[in-house]
Order: structure tokens, then sequence, then C-alpha cells
């Protein structure tokens, strides 16, 4: 019998900065990891036990490369699905199961899981083509979602009115009613084979507006007890529908009335959950291994107050990358920088992160500000 801390081999679909965190963790446990990426130059290169540079996207690659492991998982959902549901039926442990894999690349497949399961979301319609969303009648504004392939906000596109649907996607997509949200919310849920179910406290999000990414995160939320309650009730329920092996981030909305809506599913570590790395008993790299490896769930309660603030390359600088301000924010307690091994930067390229761990949530948010204006990727 393999042990995951002895000969088993893991998988890695995917080998940017969530892969690179899972195998931090994963040298804990002794886990041997291969990883398989397009890029030469990802940041999981040097990390791991091997690197295989290949296409994720490709059948075969991605056969042959699950042929040699025992375990495979993933970090990024756009990878072949019908490899991996092959390498499900050849007895590779494939977690999370291809199954749901399939269901999450597809935004209106997600939609409709919502709707059958009683998943409270935001109304929504399918389309198929442009004439069909001339011909919709939903009421506008609303968003417009390409079903496949999105991702980082790119795939998503307000329709305000008539006007706007020159430009719309003509690819298939969904529109769903445009959620006038006090607040985005998410909720990291792990579950093991054995149908343990833990999630990790909720966290609020704060948006840059302008490329659609998180920009800032922070634990504990000082939203109502209900509200934390509800969202993690909600995100139980889910990963016990799809009886899920690993970990599940839960993105939603908190609407004005104080409803609660999901917007959608990432079945992997997510960036809502990096601050759980210093913030939380375990983190969500470990609770994803745990779960992977059908071990105890660990304990994801807050140690602290907890702000993600990610680094996003700078505006206007393209090429290697240089980190100006780091030693500035180095001197403060309490930061922890965690650069991704990125050779280049690009605008808004996400280079790495910074978790800002402090007993006073004022004193924390002083500090995170302190760090989104001083720490710089330039060229
Ligand atoms: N129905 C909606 N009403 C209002 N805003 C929305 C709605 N749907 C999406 N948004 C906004 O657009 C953002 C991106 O949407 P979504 O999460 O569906 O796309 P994505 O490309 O998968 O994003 P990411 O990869 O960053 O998670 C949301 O975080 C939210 O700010
Ligand atoms: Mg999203």
């Amino acid at each position: 019998m393999k042990t995951f801390y002895g000969d088993l081999k893991l998988g890695i679909l995917g080998g940017g900065q969530l892969g690179r965190m899972l195998i931090q963790q994963a040298i804990n446990y002794n886990v041997t990891v291969k990883v398989l990426d397009p890029d030469r130059e990802a940041p999981c290169k040097k990390l791991c036990d091997e690197f295989v540079v290949g296409s994720l996207s490709d059948y075969e690659t991605v056969y042959n490369f699950g042929k040699k492991v025992d375990m495979l998982t993933i970090e990024i959902e756009k990878v072949n699905v019908e490899a991996m549901e092959q390498l499900e039926k050849e007895g590779v442990l494939v977690y999370p199961q291809s199954r749901i894999i399939r269901l999450i690349q597809d935004k209106g497949l997600q939609k409709q899981f919502f709707k059958e399961n009683g998943i409270p979301t935001a109304d929504f319609k399918i389309i198929s083509s442009p004439e069909e969303l001339k011909e919709s009648n939903f009421p506008f504004p609303y968003i417009q979602k390409l079903r496949r392939d999105g991702y980082d906000g790119r795939g998503v596109y307000k329709v305000v009115n008539e006007s706007y649907l020159d430009k719309a996607f003509i690819e298939p997509s969904l529109i769903e009613r445009l959620i006038d949200f006090e607040k985005e919310i998410a909720v990291i849920v792990a579950r093991n084979e054995n149908g343990e179910v833990k999630t990790f406290p909720m966290v609020e999000m704060e948006f840059n507006p302008e490329v659609n990414l998180v920009e800032f995160l922070i634990q504990p939320s000082t939203l109502p007890f209900e509200v934390h309650q509800e969202a993690e009730n909600i995100a139980k329920k889910i990963a016990e529908t799809l009886k899920i092996v690993g970990i599940l981030a839960v993105e939603m909305f908190l609407d004005k009335n104080g409803k609660i809506l999901v917007n959608e599913l990432a079945p992997r570590p997510h960036n809502s959950g990096h601050q759980s790395i210093e913030g939380n008993v375990v983190s969500q790299f470990e609770q994803h291994l745990r779960a992977i490896f059908n071990q105890p769930l660990g304990d994801t309660a807050c140690l602290n107050n907890a702000i993600m603030v990610n680094v996003l390359g700078e505006a206007g600088y393209e090429g290697p990358a240089i980190y100006k301000g780091i030693e500035k924010i180095l001197k403060c307690a309490g930061v922890y920088v965690h650069l991704y091994g990125k050779a280049l930067t690009k605008p808004f390229r996400k280079m790495g992160h910074v978790t800002i761990v402090d007993a006073d949530r004022e004193k924390a948010i002083e500090k995170a500000k302190y760090v989104q204006k001083t720490l710089k990727v330039i060229s």
C-alpha cells in the first residue's frame, strides 16, 4: 500500500503560483510531486521532483503525464478533462473528480447546477448565438459571461443597454442579472473521501475595478454572524452535493438586502485563501492535501487579523521584475512576502502577494495600505 508521505506520486496539472504554494506544503509531508505546465519558466519548475513541459489542453500530453502518477490534482481548471476521465477509469486517483472539473469549466452548467440544487444565484439565461442574445428580452442592465475559458474577469461583459450589444461576445455565453452588491465574499470548503467537510471562515474581497482582480482581502470579516453562517452553510451544501474530494472556493455576492447569491466555483486553491498560510491554523494548501489524501481535515480557525494584498505588475512596465520598496516593507513586523518566481513582469500580472498579520485590526489595515503604496513591481 502506497503512502502519501512515501512512495505515492502526486501529479499537479499547472505549474503556477497555486501549484508552487501547494508544493511548499507538500514538502512538509514528504510528498513526491510531478508538475505539468506549458511554460518552461513556470513558477513550479525548480521546486518539484519532476517538471514536464507540455500542453494542459492536449489529450495525449495529459494522459501520458497522468499515467506516470498515482494521484492527479489541478491548480487550474483549464485542463483536458477527457484525459482525466480516462485516467480515472484506469485507476488513477483524480481529485477533484473529472466530472466536477467538467461542470466547473462551463459556467452555463455551473449555473444550471445551482438552479437544480436550490443554491441561490442571480437569475440567468443561456445564450447560444448573437441573434438569441438580441432577442432575449432580458431586462437591462445585465452581465454577459462566456461559458468557457473566462478568467480574471476576461470573459465578463456588462450590457448596460441595447447599444452595448454590438460589442457583446458572439461565443456561447450566459447572461445574468447585474447584482448591486454590498460585498463580494468567499468561503473555501474542503471535503475528503470519508465525507468529512470543513469550511474556512468567510472572507471579504476588495476588487481593483480597473482590472477586476482581487486587490485586498481581510480576515476575519466584520459582517454579521448570520452572514458568515449562511455563507458557510451554502459552501458546505455545495461540497456535499458535489461530493467533491479536495478544496472548493465558493465566490459569492452579498446583495443590498442581505441576501447571498453564489457567483462561481473554483475546485482548487484560490486567491481568496492565501491569507490562510499565516492567518489560520491550517492553510488552504495543507487542507487540500489532507482532503485528497483522505486524512483528517485541519482546524481552519483564524489565528489573527490577516490581510492579503496582491502584488501586481505596475502599469507601464514590462520586462525582468524589480521589487521596489521590498526592504522598506520587510522592516514592519508581521509582514510576510510571497513572491511567485516569475522572472518577467507585465501590467497587472500577479507577481506575488503579501500577508499582513496584526493583533490590532486597525494597525493591520494601516500596514496593508503602506505595503500597497510602497511595494511596486517595475522593470
Ligand atoms: N451578476 C453580476 N453582477 C455584478 N457583478 C458581477 C456579476 N458577475 C460578475 N461580476 C463581477 O465580475 C467579476 C468577475 O466575474 P466572475 O468571477 O464570474 O469571472 P471570472 O473571469 O471567472 O473571474 P475570476 O477568475 O477573477 O474569478 C466578479 O468578481 C464581480 O466583481
Ligand atoms: Mg470570479
